[in-house]
């Protein structure tokens, strides 16, 4: 079944994602979006992918663990959008029906770039999953843009034992921060932030971009 549209609904809430190349600073940028909004007064959930709900918390160790070619790339897919389907319906569309801001550290643009960028088959695959299976955007995506080099750095400094990714290194990493850089020209719902500078000249940045939206 593909979750339905809260779009519909007059009393949904906001749905933002943020996104980027591995370490480029989201989660962290994600955390202070959080902790300010609720400063704010604003009802807000903070939440990530793969995971979100505990179904797919389960579902991330699977896929984020074990050596590079544990899965194929079509079943990583599979596996994606399988931890996407059970966050949307366990833990995204109820918080937005309760008219709650909804900030979700990577959505369905890391699938199609990670998984996607694996050949052209497969990011069309990736495009036909989404649309039978989620249906679903952000209304912003907030896209922390940083050096490849400056990313993969503070990534391999946080040592979590969850570099399957990042163990593909930086080639790949340039392919990715291109790629999201023209998906962010495709789609108006994104916004590009400069991911240089201190966490919080970031956070200030993406504070502005957002404001700017009526956020
Ligand atoms: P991502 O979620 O994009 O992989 P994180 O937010 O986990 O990135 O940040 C990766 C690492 O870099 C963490 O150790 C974090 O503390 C550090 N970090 C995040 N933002 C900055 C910043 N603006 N300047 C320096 N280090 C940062
Ligand atoms: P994350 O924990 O956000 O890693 P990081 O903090 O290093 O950015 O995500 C873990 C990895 O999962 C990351 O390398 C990107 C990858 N990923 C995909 O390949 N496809 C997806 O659909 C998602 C959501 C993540």
């Amino acid at each position: 079944m593909t979750v339905s549209s809260p779009a519909a609904d007059p009393k949904s809430g906001v749905f933002i994602s943020f996104e980027g190349i591995d370490g480029s600073g989201k989660s962290t940028q994600a955390r202070r979006l959080h902790a300010a909004l609720e400063a704010e007064g604003r009802a807000t959930i903070l939440t990530r992918e793969p995971g979100g709900s505990s179904g797919a918390e389960e579902i991330r160790a699977l896929v984020l663990e074990g050596a590079a070619d544990r899965w194929s790339p079509e079943t990583e897919l599979l596996l994606f959008t399988a931890a996407r389907h059970d966050h949307l319906e366990r833990t995204i569309q109820p918080a937005l029906a309760a008219g709650q801001v909804v900030i979700c550290d990577r959505f369905a643009d890391s699938t199609r770039m990670y998984q996607g960028l694996r050949g052209e088959d497969i990011r069309a695959q990736v495009d036909a999953l989404h649309d039978l299976m989620i249906g679903q955007e952000p209304d912003v995506t907030v896209l922390i843009d940083i050096d490849p080099k400056a990313g993969l750095e503070r990534a391999l400094g946080r040592g979590a034992g969850e570099e399957r990714f990042e163990s593909f290194g930086l080639g790949l990493q340039e392919r990715l921060r291109a790629g999201f850089l023209e998906l962010a020209r495709a789609h108006p719902r994104f916004e590009v932030v400069d991911g240089t500078g201190s966490e919080a000249d970031v956070a200030a940045r993406v504070r502005k971009a957002l404001k700017a939206r009526g956020i």
